[in-house]
């Protein structure tokens, strides 16, 4: 590789938002037919600069060399120009149209002044044969799952001859098998020659794709690693600048108390069949099963999120209805959801106003604000959690994604709850802050709260559960505990794959 010609030249790239510089002086060479991967902690600078690459921020300074020309970037369509695509992790597709008519988007092809509907159809089919895509060129985009529409932003690279592919954690809402499919068209893209810089903070991935692993810190390049001499635990020492012993800390001499929360044959009739389970105080619950199998479902029906059909809810032994979430936040549940973009935060909004809004939510029956109460009361969050913002005031659309997610935990940390529901709550954040989450939640099961982590990765429900439920098709498939709880059990489980897995009550 190293005889070959870089395709892509970043050189000492800045880039400044008022007064902070997020990337301070970065250079990175990008060569043909290589996946380089990108690391580097939450707010570490990774999306600014591939931003910077695909024309949606400019340079405060530096230079971006392209073949050895310098190329001047300063909106999308000089990115484009020059074959570099950027796959945001929210798809940017027009959901009512069709595939055909989002890939040829603005460059129509016509004739005879009429749009050449057909011919789109033909050359977009041409690509997604070329992706072994199972949709058609003239699927409504809505109509596809999101695995479905990053193919249709691959297809959209392709036919545009893009020579530089960026992918911003592409995986963040796939199912193992659709990630399964992905990495091999990504491998696929690297053969045929293109040039793939592929963001993620999940190591395996970094270990089956990556030809090359580049690591910012602080807006700064620390170094790369070829595939040859990838190492994690130097990985994560560039990345976090010492190393971190054990991620998950666990904390086994914390006392279980009384049970907090006990589903009875819970079920919406849709995603939750039935399921029953219960939650001790102090109690770290692990909630597991294969994308699809009900889980977040069955949280939600928890939280008052969902209507319930069938079964019981108990919260300290009392039969509870909560007609909605605010009636579960009353009576001291708190929930992390899935979907921060969606569910959770109010990206327009402060910092500051995201933490403690849940708090306001609760004790607004008493009509009273208070400022000062709730300005410590985030200013706390901010530093237990180490949020890195330039000043409580600043938008949460501002923040990296990782601090996104620990601005949502503090705003439920905030409410002292007695059961802590957490969906996913390490999904894009980086090893520090996963560390510093973990660590949150073993502090908040030492001062007696429940909590049920619902989590795809496999270590994390290992590492940190006290006792894990298995999820399959809306139903418990199973209850594991202590030594019984391994990826292999979990697994079998969840795909039913074997009767013969461990079964601890
Ligand atoms: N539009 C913006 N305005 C102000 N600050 C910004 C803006 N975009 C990014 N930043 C800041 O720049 C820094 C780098 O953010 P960036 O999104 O590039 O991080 P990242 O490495 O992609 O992190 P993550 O892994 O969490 O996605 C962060 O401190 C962030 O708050
Ligand atoms: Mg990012």
């Amino acid at each position: 590789m190293s005889e070959k010609k870089p395709i892509l030249q970043m050189r000492n790239i800045a880039k400044r938002f008022g007064q902070f510089y997020a990337l301070k002086d970065v250079s990175l060479s990008i060569y043909p037919g290589e996946i380089h991967a990108l690391m580097g902690e939450n707010g570490a600078g990774k999306s600014t600069l591939m931003k910077i690459l695909a024309g949606a921020y400019t340079a405060t300074s530096g230079e971006i060399v392209l073949d050895g020309q310098p190329y001047s970037i300063n909106g999308p369509k000089d990115a484009l120009r020059a074959g570099i695509t950027l796959i945001y992790q929210e798809i940017n597709l027009a959901p009512n149209l069709t595939v055909a008519e989002n890939i040829f988007l603005g460059s129509e092809l016509t004739r005879n002044g009429m749009v050449n509907r057909r011919q789109m159809e033909e050359e977009t089919q041409q690509v997604l044969n070329r992706l072994a895509a199972r949709f058609k060129a003239n699927a409504t985009v809505s109509s596809l799952t999101i695995a479905e529409q990053q193919q249709v932003e691959i297809a959209r690279a392709l036919h545009r001859n893009s020579r530089v592919l960026v992918m911003d954690e592409p995986t963040a809402a796939l199912s193992s098998r659709e990630t399964d499919r992905l990495f091999a068209l990504v491998k696929q893209l690297r053969d045929e020659g293109m040039a793939i810089i592929y963001i993620s903070h999940r190591m395996a991935e970094i270990y089956e794709l990556s030809d090359r692993v580049s690591v910012l810190r602080d807006g700064q390049y620390i170094g790369s690693l070829m595939r040859d001499n990838l190492s994690s635990s130097e990985l994560v020492r560039m990345m976090v600048g010492r190393p971190l012993n054990d991620l998950f800390n666990k904390d086994r001499t914390i006392e279980k108390g009384q049970t907090v929360l006990e589903c009875q044959h819970l079920g919406d009739g849709n995603k939750v069949l039935e399921a029953s389970l219960m939650v001790r105080a102090g109690e770290i619950v692990g909630l597991s099963g294969l994308v699809g199998a009900g889980r977040s479902e069955l949280a939600q029906l928890i939280f008052g999120a969902r209507p319930r059909t069938r079964g019981e809810l108990l919260l300290r032994g009392n039969v509870v209805q909560f007609s909605s979430p605010r009636d579960a936040i009353d009576a001291g549940i708190g929930m992390l959801t899935e979907n921060r973009k969606e569910q959770g935060l109010f990206l327009e909004m402060a910092v500051h106003d995201n933490i403690v809004m849940a708090t306001i939510e609760r004790d607004s029956h008493f009509h009273v604000l208070d400022e000062g109460r709730n300005r410590a009361i985030s200013s706390t969050a901010i530093k237990s959690l180490n949020i890195r913002v330039p000043h409580s005031q600043v938008t949460v659309g501002g923040l990296s994604g990782g601090n996104q997610q620990k601005c949502l935990i503090s705003r439920w940390t905030a409410i002292h709850p007695s059961l802590l529901i957490l969906d996913e709550p390490t999904r894009g954040v980086d090893v520090g802050a996963k560390s510093e989450i973990y660590r949150m939640m073993t502090d908040m099961a030492r001062k007696g709260v429940a909590i049920l982590m619902i989590s795809s990765e496999l270590p994390e429900i290992v590492g940190m559960s006290d006792r894990v439920y298995v999820m399959r098709a809306g139903e418990i498939a199973g209850e594991l505990a202590d030594e019984a709880i391994t990826q292999e059990n979990i697994m079998a489980l969840a795909t039913g794959a074997t009767q013969s897995a461990s079964q601890v009550a």
